[in-house]
């Protein structure tokens, strides 16, 4: 079998043969932030927008970011290279090695950069067509989610929820209003409307997210951002779920119960076509606009 090529500090090298130190800030405290990519036939699919979104996850955590938007592309460029076809790319920057474990930030200190490849499993047929099923959990999380910190317990036990309830995904509920799930976003769509929760601290703002947003513009789709309460996510005509692998996905349970005719509606077929859409145009190396 030939090795997997990942990327550790600068070099390339098998997967199985990078080690960390058990100092490392990433492995103590959880003092990192990451970015996934998703490849499509070698085209990463808004891969400026995932590094600009890790300077901002960087610059929050008071991190320098160890390289500049061209040289991130390059260094994903040059991994792709031993990994062909749809793939998804996973970069993690920690706070690195400092020589005792003590909370306070260390001055001076070289970042651990570590990206690999695994191959990008979308959605299956079955779930585009049929759409999945989720349950909801109150958002336990801390107050700064629009961090993609690798700090992720939080995510991890809200996974847990519907992982044994047999369930997609986790909604997640903070003080009566949808936030959004374990690792996706979330809308919602009432009367051909679709709503999305706001751009601030209590999510992640999605690359998919942002680009749902830009299809729904060019493609016609009215779209509010605004809070949504519980209560609307169940009344719901449509719920939706988005990731950078999930792409855009229907919601056909909540909680065991049907979600509008519990079929994915006509607002999700449309906007995964577009979605769709915008993929064909990027392999084909098209201009694309959103
Ligand atoms: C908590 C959370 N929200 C939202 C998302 C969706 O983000 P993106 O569309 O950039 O993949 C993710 C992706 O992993 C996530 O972990």
């Amino acid at each position: 079998m030939t090795a997997n090529i990942a990327h550790f500090n600068g070099e390339l090298m098998p997967l199985d043969r990078i080690h960390i130190s058990p100092l490392d800030r990433g492995f103590i405290f959880g003092d990192g932030v990451y970015e996934v990519i998703p490849v499509y036939q070698g085209v990463p699919l808004r891969g400026r927008e995932h590094f600009e979104r890790l300077q901002r996850s960087l610059d929050e955590i008071q991190l320098p970011n160890p390289h500049g938007v061209d040289e991130w592309m390059a260094l994903v460029a040059a991994l792709l290279a031993h990994h062909p076809g749809d793939q998804s790319v996973y970069i993690q920057v920690t706070r690195g090695v400092p020589p005792k474990r003590d909370h306070v930030i260390p001055k001076g200190l070289a970042p651990t950069v570590f990206m690999m490849c695994q191959p990008l499993s979308t959605p299956s047929r079955e779930a585009v067509e049929n759409g999945v099923a989720c349950v909801t959990a109150p958002d336990f999380r801390w107050e700064k989610c629009h961090i993609k910190s690798t700090s992720l317990l939080g995510n991890v036990l809200a996974r847990q929820v519907s992982v044994e309830a047999g369930a997609t995904e986790t909604i997640l509920i903070r003080g009566g209003f949808v936030t959004e799930a374990s690792s996706s976003n979330v809308f919602v769509v009432k009367d051909g409307v679709v709503a999305a929760p706001p751009r601030d601290h209590l999510i992640l703002l999605g690359i998919t997210y942002d680009l749902v947003t830009r299809l729904a513009g060019e493609g016609k789709v009215r779209l509010e951002i605004r809070p949504i309460a519980e209560a609307q996510l169940r009344a719901a005509d449509e719920i939706w779920l988005s990731s950078s692998t999930k792409e855009v996905l229907a919601v056909t349970t909540l909680d065991g119960k049907p979600v509008g005719t519990g079929k994915p509606g006509p607002v999700f077929r449309r906007m995964h076509a577009l979605y769709q859409e915008y993929k064909r145009k990027l392999a084909a190396g098209r201009t694309v606009a959103a």
